[in-house]
């Protein structure tokens, strides 16, 4: 047995390996609604084999998408289209997770494949965004959010758990809360972003309290007996990054304390000069594992661990104890099953729904191709 391929519990719910499909924006939501893109993806991700798939980033309020296509929960019409995914995800015998999200000052962009920059002023796709101060971003994104009145705070806290009651509601069974990559909660996390002289900002304790509250918040409505997730960046890799990290752990204990089951260990692109070593393959798992370590709290990671010997070894070696594989799950949705077969699981085929795996357990792979010199 390899330790990828070995089940994982926390709380009520047992994923079947440590493969995690992580969220990834799909832009092709109507106003927060999922359409006819949704469904589909989503199902082939999950009958793939990976023992948990977290539907991407989906806006607790409008203002809070990152871009018009972005998924929404701030309403309860959006429920229902979820709750088809949710339960489509759960039939292939992976567990169904949901990433809540607010883009702060990243919010109101264009697709990716549009140019991935602001908006337009002048284009009325756009919208005001927010922020615990008005500093935008730069780069691509030079929007001067709103700085948040404390209203403004407690609404969007609001929107975090009417969004998670949905989230249950829909039968999500895992709930991750995105305070990474910029968005909004990390933005008040960074003294980057967060110039704020309340309680909102200055010490750590200030500027941890959004994430804080809001997770205080949303755990009083989430049932108790399933997951309860944050995903953090805890490195900037701008130079700083020792002062970072250690902040960041000390916030990781805290959630710990407040009832977080696991943390999703990643980057935090707050600013966009930075010095990622993204040549470097698995560069994020002595973090995660790190984190794991000093806070004796269950972490995912991310970010090209999708080789079958890293993606084992990092399990192994209890740098983390799931591996989130994005990428590679979009290349081919069965992923999963070929980590399975590369890593000589017997049995590989169990991992996939039984309409699948009966056939293809009677089946002998072809030798791999090798190219005539
Ligand atoms: C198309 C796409 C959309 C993404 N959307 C999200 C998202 O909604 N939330 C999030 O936390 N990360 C998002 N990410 C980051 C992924 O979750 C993941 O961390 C990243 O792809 C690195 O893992 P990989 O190297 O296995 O692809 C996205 C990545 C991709 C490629």
């Amino acid at each position: 047995m390899t330790a990828l391929f070995t089940p994982f519990v926390l709380k009520s719910v047992t994923l079947r390996n440590r493969i995690a499909v992580p969220p990834m924006c799909q832009y092709s939501a109507l106003e927060g609604f999922a359409t006819e893109w949704h469904l589909p993806h989503y199902t082939s991700l999950a009958k793939g084999g990976a023992g948990l798939v977290i539907v991407e980033a989906t806006a607790v309020a409008p203002e809070g998408r990152i871009t018009p296509g972005c998924l929404g929960l701030w309403q309860d019409a959006h429920t229902e289209g979820l709750r088809v995914i949710a339960s489509a995800i759960k039939a292939t015998g992976a567990v169904a997770g949901i990433q809540l999200a607010h883009a702060g000052r990243k919010a109101s962009a264009n697709e990716p494949w549009n140019g991935d920059d602001h908006i337009d002023q002048t284009d009325s796709r756009g919208w005001q965004t927010i922020g615990p101060s008005a500093l935008p971003y730069g780069a691509h994104l030079p929007k001067i959010p709103a700085e948040m009145t404390l209203q403004d705070i407690e609404r969007v806290q609001q929107n975090f758990v009417d969004a998670a009651i949905r989230a249950a509601e829909a039968g999500f069974q895992w709930l991750e809360l995105h305070f990474a990559h910029g968005y909004l909660a990390q933005s008040f996390l960074s003294l980057h972003s967060n110039k704020r002289t309340d309680h909102y900002g200055g010490s750590l304790e200030n500027r941890a309290r959004f994430m804080l509250d809001t997770i205080d918040a949303v755990k009083a409505v989430w049932p108790t007996k399933l997951p309860l997730t944050v995903r953090l960046g805890v490195i900037e890799f701008d130079d700083n990054d020792e002062q970072t990290l250690s902040e960041a752990i000390k916030v990781v204990d805290i959630m710990k304390s407040k009832g977080v089951d696991l943390v999703s260990v990643s980057m935090n692109f707050v600013i966009p000069e930075t010095n990622i070593p993204w040549n470097k393959p698995g560069f994020m798992a002595p973090i995660a594992a790190r984190v794991r370590q000093e806070c004796q709290l269950p972490v995912a990671s991310s970010w090209s661990l999708d080789d079958a010997i890293t993606a084992d070894e990092v399990v192994a070696k209890e740098q983390m104890d799931l591996v989130t594989i994005g990428r590679a799950h979009l290349a081919n949705p069965c992923y999963s099953y070929e980590l399975a077969c590369q890593l000589g699981v017997i049995n590989a085929s169990s991992v996939l729904p039984t309409q699948y795996a009966h056939w293809l357990a009677r089946y002998r792979r072809p030798a791999a191709l090798t190219r005539a010199e």
